[in-house]
């Protein structure tokens, strides 16, 4: 069983206390960050572009965890200057060439992860196997931080797991995004979840600082 952390997601950040917050997560050992991209027509919103990323990786050297949350994927990776040893997820939604475009993303050396939306059944994963190395599952509709979880998420992130397993993908991840918290991250661990996404529930919660939250958070993984 893959040991389940924290990717804190960087939308949630306040781009004022960067450093303090960059600072923290290399502290503490956070080891990817999750970048969501939105681009106003895959979802209902806008968020992180190219310039962010780039910065993030001038000034961190913490694996980035983009999350492509746009149309046609396959027509915009290359805007990303996608670096080894990062992971990319792109929603098996957003393109008629998903398989493709994990092709593109391993050949940039990254780790690739199809992400699928709560309204999407796991068997559109079915012929990407030989080139998932995760799979996102969002709890919450794509687009917005501050939702609360969808139900039936707890069972999902169950069957991905089960799927990637018996499909001898026992090493690919599992990745959670939306309304991780400290109640429910072990929860969600024990469900199967390895990568989980922290945002204003866990890692960016209000009443918190940066490094109170993070403690939390990992203290919510403890054991699991
Ligand atoms: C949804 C976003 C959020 C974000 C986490 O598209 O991807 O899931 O990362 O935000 P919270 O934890 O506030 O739901
Ligand atoms: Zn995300």
């Amino acid at each position: 069983m893959l040991k389940a952390e924290f990717a804190p997601s960087i939308i949630s950040a306040d781009v004022f206390q960067m450093p303090r917050i960059i600072h923290a997560f290399e502290h503490y050992g956070i080891r990817r960050l999750h970048m969501d991209v939105m681009d106003g027509q895959f979802v209902p919103n806008y968020a992180l572009g190219t310039g962010m990323i780039d910065m993030m990786r001038k000034n961190t050297s913490i694996p980035l965890d983009i999350h492509l949350m746009v149309e046609r994927p396959d027509l915009q990776l290359d805007r990303f200057s996608i670096q080894p040893g990062e992971s990319v997820s792109v929603h098996v939604e957003a393109t008629p060439h998903i398989l493709r475009t994990l092709q593109m993303i391993r050949e940039h050396g990254a780790l690739a992860f199809a992400a699928i939306n709560p309204g999407t059944p796991i068997c559109m994963l079915e012929s990407l196997t030989e080139f998932l190395d995760g799979v996102l599952c969002m709890t919450v509709n794509p687009g917005f931080t501050g939702q609360q979880l969808l139900p039936g998420v707890m069972e999902k992130i169950r069957a991905v797991r089960a799927f990637l397993d018996a499909h001898g993908l026992e090493n690919a991840h599992v990745e959670v995004d939306g309304h991780v918290t400290f109640a429910n991250a072990a929860q969600m661990a024990r469900a199967g979840a390895d990568w989980l996404v922290g945002g204003t529930g866990s890692i960016f919660y209000q009443d918190g600082t940066i490094e109170e939250n993070v403690e939390k958070s990992l203290a919510a993984l403890e054991g699991v």
